[in-house]
């Protein structure tokens, strides 16, 4: 089924809805988060307030294996969510009764971890007889920035960098968002983090690799940057990245990169080119995106989003070439539910969820 069919149920609720909100009081709506390994919910007005936020994150449990291991993640997403859920509700001063709907992430992401907010955004719409929005998380990285501005940011050129995805979309308006392109292999996060791995930093790569890199020389290494020259892809590809940053720190075959004890200038050389590249593809094809669609403005969400020389080097971008540039705060690009807001936009264009609507793990290009 679709993901934004309009059911007969949801089309009743919604009505409900403006009925019982006719005089100008604010709908309270809970978004939960669960796509990968943050258990996060939140509860937000449709004029977009936010009332609380709560983020439980699982860094904890997956350090030690320089990665997110999903079933663990599920695991955790099951002990979580309830509490997360009160508390996000505790700080809003608010109750189940209160509230006007329930909105879930429910693509893509990681099956298990996905079905786990899923379940329980519908038991509680079950319950307490709530339209359920669900929310395509892509967007809602891009949301972040909506949230952030406190005005609209349509139409936009949206990238989102995360840990498992790196994606270009033309976004015309919050409820319309077109695939331009993107990682044909690894997600640029993905890449900070098995990078990091190899380097012997901690997980999440991506602040560590950040952190190893101030000390380090950016050209030291000439490493791969997919497409750049190729102005007819809007992809990136980052396998051959990683590749080459293996073979930069050692010899063929089987590795054990825990015994490399690289020296610390190596590392931070190795952290700065490398991350190097990364920018230089996300940016060229950020840029070359806002050519090729007329628009003006670009806005970045994601985990990856929260690189300062990312984050430095859009901003050049931005005034050397002249576009407007909206990235999401630090505190709203790894994975969040305030973020989940989205779903008042989704609300508002009558778009609400039959309760036999599925999880997507993959990537939906629309
Ligand atoms: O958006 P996010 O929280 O989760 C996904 O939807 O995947 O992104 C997590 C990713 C991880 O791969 C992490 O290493 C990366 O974001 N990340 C960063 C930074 N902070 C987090 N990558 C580069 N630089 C950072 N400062
Ligand atoms: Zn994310």
């Amino acid at each position: 089924m679709p993901i934004d069919m309009v059911t007969s149920r949801g089309a009743v609720a919604v009505n409900v809805l403006r009925t019982k909100h006719s005089e100008k009081q604010r709908m309270k709506i809970l978004t939960l988060e669960t796509t990968c390994d943050e258990t996060a919910a939140a509860v937000v007005t449709d004029e977009l307030e936010v009332l609380s936020s709560v983020v439980a994150s699982q860094d904890a449990l997956h350090q030690r294996f320089r990665g997110v291991v999903p079933e663990i993640a599920a695991r955790a997403h099951v002990e979580r969510i309830l509490p997360v859920i009160d508390e996000a509700l505790r700080r809003a001063n608010l109750t189940l009764d209160d509230l006007d709907a329930v909105a879930v992430a429910n693509t893509p992401g990681l099956a298990g971890s996905l079905l786990v907010g899923l379940c329980a955004a519908k038991a509680l719409c079950l319950a307490k007889d709530l339209p359920l929005v669900t929310i395509n998380h892509l967007h809602a990285h891009i949301y972040a920035c909506r949230m952030a501005a406190g005005e609209d940011i349509f139409p936009c050129v949206g990238l989102i960098v995360s840990g498992g995805h790196s994606s270009l979309y033309r976004c015309s308006g919050p409820t319309e968002f077109h695939y331009l392109g993107g990682t044909i292999d690894d997600a640029a996060g993905e890449a900070f983090d098995k990078v990091a791995a190899m380097l012997g930093l901690p997980y999440p790569g991506g602040p560590a690799i950040s952190r190893a890199a101030e000390q380090g020389d950016p050209s030291a290494y000439a490493f791969p940057r997919s497409f750049i020259h190729d102005p007819s892809r809007l992809d990136f590809s980052f396998s051959g990245l990683k590749t080459a940053v293996r073979y930069a720190i050692a010899g063929p075959g089987k590795q054990d990169f825990e015994s490399l004890n690289l020296d610390p200038v190596v590392v931070a050389n190795v952290a700065a080119s490398f991350q190097q590249a990364v920018i230089d593809c996300l940016a060229i094809k950020a840029v070359l995106a806002l050519e090729r669609t007329g628009l003006t403005t670009l806005c970045v969400g994601g985990g990856v989003a929260a690189n300062r020389q990312l984050r430095k080097r859009l901003e050049d971008d931005a005034s050397a070439v002249g576009f407007k540039l909206l990235i999401a705060p630090l505190s709203l690009c790894t994975d969040n539910a305030v973020m989940g807001a989205i779903a008042v936009e989704k609300l508002n264009a009558g778009l609400v969820d039959s309760l036999d609507v599925d999880a997507y793990p993959g990537l939906v290009r629309h």
